[in-house]
């Protein structure tokens, strides 16, 4: 199932209810819903859960955890309380469970949040995640919508989690050949997320599963907003190259392919790895910021040195394909 089919089944349900008090609900693809309680406080809600893509459960464990928390930085919350999603096969061992459940209890209490429950069912294969609870103040929510033409285009973690894991599936690289993966993946987009209020983003996602294309879409309104992004400053995790150039390329990045080419523009001279990279899936992947460029001094002392960061693209005014890919 591809972004497209996704759309056609939200398509199918009924209208969002039109109600005052939901900030951003069904009728807007983002990243999580929000809910006003009062003038001062808005309720933040997101649910993510899936297979496990290394095989250290502890690691599995915090990676689910920091992917699901992700969608509440995205829109400028603060996470307050999660509840854990589990599908789980009896015959594995219940430590393998608790290592997992520990991997995630350890990234929610680093955001501040409190675990409060959760569902475990007995499943053939192993999924964990979370539903995760946070609150903004209704001024501060940042939707993907926003970006301008002239705002810079950042992106705060690597690419390649879809390949490395895809490698790492057939043997052919171990979790210490990607540790630099599973340090931007067990990485919370807290810092991220604080800067990028600091500095008067205009609009703000988190890139997974439909990749940095998918997502940058997200951010680009039917008509008159463009993005440009250049090849050579994407940031790539350690090996991501190497293993795709290998053929390393997981089902997803084909489907997203498939289904997002027709809405991108890539200039002859980008490398096929580059191409790749744009449609690989990615798991609790860093956040796109649309910066206005009066904000990016602020973001940069905003961020010190808290994880990598890079400028990858600009927005532009262009009635053409919404995104083009530079060299
Ligand atoms: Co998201
Ligand atoms: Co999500
Ligand atoms: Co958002």
């Amino acid at each position: 199932m591809g972004p497209e089919d996704l759309e056609k089944v939200l398509r199918l349900l009924p209208p969002g209810d039109a109600r005052q008090d939901v900030l951003v609900g069904l009728d807007t693809p983002d990243d999580a819903a929000v809910f006003m309680l009062d003038g001062e406080t808005a309720l933040v809600h997101t649910l993510d859960f899936f297979t496990p893509i290394v095989d250290d459960p502890y690691l599995f464990g915090q990676i689910a955890a920091a992917n699901a928390l992700s969608d509440i930085y995205a829109m400028g919350g603060t996470p307050i309380s999660a509840m854990n999603i589990v599908c789980f096969p009896c015959s594995l061992g219940m430590d393998i469970l608790v290592r997992i459940l520990e991997g995630g209890l350890a990234k929610i209490r680093e955001a501040g949040a409190v675990l409060l429950g959760g569902h475990t069912v007995d499943d053939e294969e192993p999924k964990y995640g979370l539903a995760v609870t946070g609150k903004v103040h209704p001024d501060r929510i940042m939707t993907s919508l926003g970006a301008e033409p002239g705002d810079h285009l950042v992106l705060t973690k690597s690419l390649g989690t879809g390949i490395l894991a895809t490698a790492l599936k057939g043997d052919f690289l171990n979790e210490t050949e990607m540790a630099g993966a599973i340090e931007g993946m067990t990485r919370l987009n807290v810092a991220a997320s604080a800067a990028a209020l600091a500095a008067g983003a205009h609009a703000c996602t988190d890139v997974t599963g439909f990749g940095l294309v998918g997502h940058l879409l997200n951010m680009l309104p039917q008509g008159g907003l463009a993005c440009e992004v250049s090849a050579s400053l994407f940031p790539v995790y350690e090996g991501a190259r190497e293993m795709a150039a290998m053929g390393m390329i997981p089902a997803g990045a084909h489907r997203n392919r498939e289904f997002l080419s027709t809405r991108v523009e890539v200039s002859p001279g980008v490398e096929e790895i580059d191409r790749d990279l744009l449609f690989d899936p990615q798991t609790s992947g860093g956040l796109l910021i649309a910066l206005p460029p009066q904000g990016v001094e602020a973001f940069a002392q905003q961020m010190g040195g808290a994880g990598s960061w890079t400028r990858i693209g600009e927005f532009t005014q262009s009635p053409g394909p919404v995104i083009r890919v530079n060299p």
